[in-house]
């Protein structure tokens, strides 16, 4: 079991690490990113993940670079406070691979997989209500809403009804329950996806509050960055990438222009401190997507920003 970094030459050509750079991964998994950005260049790399058993893999890392690799446990959504208990206030570089890894994924007992049976749990850090719990507890229509908005399912509501007549009968309990009820009323399509595909994504985004993670986190990556700093963002599916590009297009200054009735558009627009490294998201190479599963729907968007004067005029 291990899990593949997903477009990690193109991690590291926008995080482009150098000597004496302070970085944060923050979403350390299996260290696949950390290793590479820790012989990329002799930097200090600050990593967090939710999950412990994730931190708990990662000592094996930091011993092999003494000092360089400091491992956090806690949320991404926190990193100023989780970094400034350390005394660190500015970054050269940030990294989010969001998600969940294959460590996750590929461990029945994790919950996560429609296709290994086990406790229907989908928790990255032990704590908080599981997905059996929402399953048990929400009322129909909360669930369907659930479904609709973090999973665009547009079978939500035959879902939720079904969901609901279950309970009635006893506890749903294991992925494999769920993923049943799922295919008894939503029928294959000829993409082949799993019927179950896009509830299980929207239960483990709920249990997780990961849109409200990747928010929070990317206002204080950008908060962090120093000047001359970047952040590189990897996202698997379209609500996460959503959110990744509208922040890193409003905070580059590139919103649609307002109207020219709209006295701003007389003020012109106010010079912004970031600038985008990736115009439009990059996608994995044909090779990679072929490669890894995963990788498949992979988007990566990156921006930077921009140097103060006095490093611009070292440049000349
Ligand atoms: C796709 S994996 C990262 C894999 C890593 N880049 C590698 O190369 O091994 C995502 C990781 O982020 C962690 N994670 C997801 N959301 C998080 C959050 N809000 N705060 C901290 N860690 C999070 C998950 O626990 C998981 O270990």
């Amino acid at each position: 079991m291990m899990h593949v970094p997903v477009m990690l030459l193109d991690v590291l050509r926008h995080l482009a690490p150098a000597a004496d750079d302070v970085l944060l991964d923050g979403t350390f998994g299996g260290g696949g990113y950390a290793a590479a950005v820790l012989d990329a260049a002799p930097c200090t790399l600050w990593a967090i993940d939710r999950d412990p058993d994730a931190i708990a893999r990662g000592a094996a890392l930091a011993a092999r670079h003494p000092g360089r690799l400091h491992l956090l446990h806690g949320r991404f959504g926190d990193m100023v406070s989780l970094l400034a208990a350390h005394g660190v206030g500015a970054l050269d570089g940030i990294v989010l691979d969001l998600g969940v890894s294959s460590f996750q994924i590929d461990d029945p007992a994790r919950g996560f997989s429609f296709r290994s049976d086990g406790p229907l749990d989908m928790r990255m850090a032990a704590a908080g209500p599981t997905a059996a719990d929402l399953v048990r507890d929400l009322p129909e229509d909360e669930l369907a809403d659930t479904l609709y908005q973090f999973g665009e399912e547009r079978l939500s509501r035959r879902i939720a009804r079904a969901i609901v007549a279950a309970r009635a009968e006893g506890p749903i309990a294991t992925t494999a329950q769920l993923a049943g009820i799922i295919r008894s009323v939503v029928p294959p399509d000829r993409s082949g996806i799993d019927p179950a595909t896009r509830s299980f994504q929207a239960l483990r985004i709920r249990v997780n509050d990961e849109l409200g993670e990747i928010e929070r986190a990317l206002a204080q990556a950008a908060s962090l960055l120093a000047p001359g700093g970047r952040l590189v963002v990897v996202s698997f599916h379209s609500l996460e990438d959503r959110l990744v590009k509208r922040f890193m297009i409003g905070a580059a200054g590139r919103e649609p222009s307002p109207s020219r009735h709209d006295p701003r558009s007389l003020m012109g627009r106010a010079a912004s401190e970031f600038h985008l490294l990736t115009p439009r998201a990059e996608r994995p190479d044909p090779a990679e997507a072929r490669a890894n599963p995963r990788a498949r729907s992979a988007r990566l968007r990156a921006l930077a920003r921009n140097p103060s004067p006095s490093d611009r005029d070292n440049a000349l």
